[in-house]
């Protein structure tokens, strides 16, 4: 244990988990043999905006742990859960009470980037394993990347990049964009710039809010009078229910095209009904992929959770996927972390995405979707972009 971390274990010794799957020490070294149980930290948000980001990914990720025989790479294991609650400031805290207080042989989490970022802090000082199945910060591909360090999900840059072609394509020339000022925000306007700017639009405005911050008013009255050809957005879970909603209300849907990265949508396009409709998203998941796996485990899943996937279902399903298929290669052994790594880097993941694989910064290289949501149902549109990698070239692997 590093001093740092002692000291941040030390302070947090008092609080409790929302879920202990089990109490005490759990011997997990493999040398004492297959029988010791694996010990999983899983932080994700059970409250606030983006809980039900983390319940959709936690259930997914649980049933494809369980088509497995809910072993992994033959030994059994428990799941430490804690609701992180989108809080940046508690990050570290609570990932040194996983692994150091309770233990936990490897991290699984988060799906913000601000919280995701002190979790790879404490992963690194710990030296051990943290699986990302959601939140894209891109520094964690770039300078921040480690070799313990795995996404199954996205970088921020991904599913925005495509994007802005696809509002020039649509005739926009100019654009106002609009986030939460926190890192997702800023990596995912980065991302539609990239591609708007240097098909010769023009940004009239960035406008940021606080993190979670839903007073979307002054920001709104601000489009109204610079009348930009579209806005681009970055909201997600409940933040962007509200923010669709409002857009509506304030009489801009019907004047000023409004796009995002499909994490607008997602999730939430049915409650917003009227006030989602016609919006277009890119992303690396789409409701209607044409593929068997993806049929499947979306009636699955609203079999066993009645609820309706989403991205972020496929996100836990795929880590799930990830996990077996990793662990399989060392048979179950955490400690054999080199031969891991390796087996990691050159996993290939059917997911109901369809297959994507790692790249050298261990995030996805996935196709980017081009959806709608039309007459209550999110529509594929077509490949946006095929084969996507996160740019980053700072990652060195130290
Ligand atoms: C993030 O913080 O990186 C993040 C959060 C929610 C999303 C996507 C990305 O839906």
């Amino acid at each position: 244990m590093t001093l740092r971390t002692r000291r941040r274990f030390l302070a947090g010794a008092g609080a409790g988990l929302g879920v202990a799957a089990a109490g005490g020490f759990v011997p997990t070294r493999f040398a004492i043999g297959q029988k010791a149980k694996l010990k999983i930290g899983l932080m994700l948000p059970y409250t606030g905006t983006y809980a039900a980001l983390g319940h959709n990914i936690t259930d997914a990720m649980k049933m494809r742990l369980a088509e497995a025989g809910n072993k992994l790479g033959g030994r059994e294991y428990d799941i430490v859960q804690l609701d992180d609650e989108s809080a940046p400031p508690k990050g570290k805290d609570n990932a040194a009470r996983l692994l150091v207080r309770e233990k936990c042989d490897m991290l699984i989490g988060t799906v913000h980037s601000g919280v995701v970022l002190a979790m790879a802090q404490v992963a690194k000082e710990e030296d051990k394993f943290l699986v990302i199945p959601n939140a894209g910060a891109v520094d964690l591909t770039r300078k921040g990347c480690t070799p313990k360090l795995f996404r199954t999900s996205f970088s921020n840059w991904q599913p925005a990049f495509p994007c802005g072609d696809v509002a020039l394509k649509d005739g926009a020339k100019t654009a106002v964009l609009m986030t939460w000022n926190y890192p997702a925000g800023h990596d995912s306007l980065q991302g539609f710039k990239d591609s708007f700017t240097k098909g010769g639009g023009k940004i009239l405005k960035e406008i940021l809010i606080d993190f979670p911050n839903v007073e979307f008013q002054a920001g709104l009255t601000e489009i109204a009078s610079l009348k930009p050809d579209c806005v681009y957005v970055f909201f997600a879970g409940a933040g962007a229910l509200k923010f669709m909603k409002d857009y509506e209300a304030a009489g801009l849907k019907a004047k000023i095209s409004l796009y995002g990265p499909g994490f607008l949508t997602d999730g939430v396009y049915r409650e917003a009904g009227s006030a989602a409709s016609g919006i277009k998203t890119t992303l690396h998941y789409a409701d209607d992929l044409d593929n068997p796996m993806n049929r499947k485990f979306r009636a699955d899943f609203k079999k066993q959770t009645n609820r309706d996937c989403d991205v972020y279902a496929v996100q836990g399903y795929d880590t799930g996927t990830f996990l077996v298929q990793g662990l399989q290669a060392v048979q179950g052994d955490l400690g054999a972390d080199k031969a891991l790594v390796k087996a990691w880097e050159a996993s290939k993941i059917d997911s109901p995405r369809g297959m994507f694989t790692l790249s050298k910064s261990h995030d996805p290289v996935q196709d980017i979707y081009l959806r709608q949501v039309w007459g209550g149902e999110e529509k594929y549109l077509g490949v946006a972009h095929k084969a996507l990698a996160d740019p980053g070239t700072g990652c060195t692997m130290a």
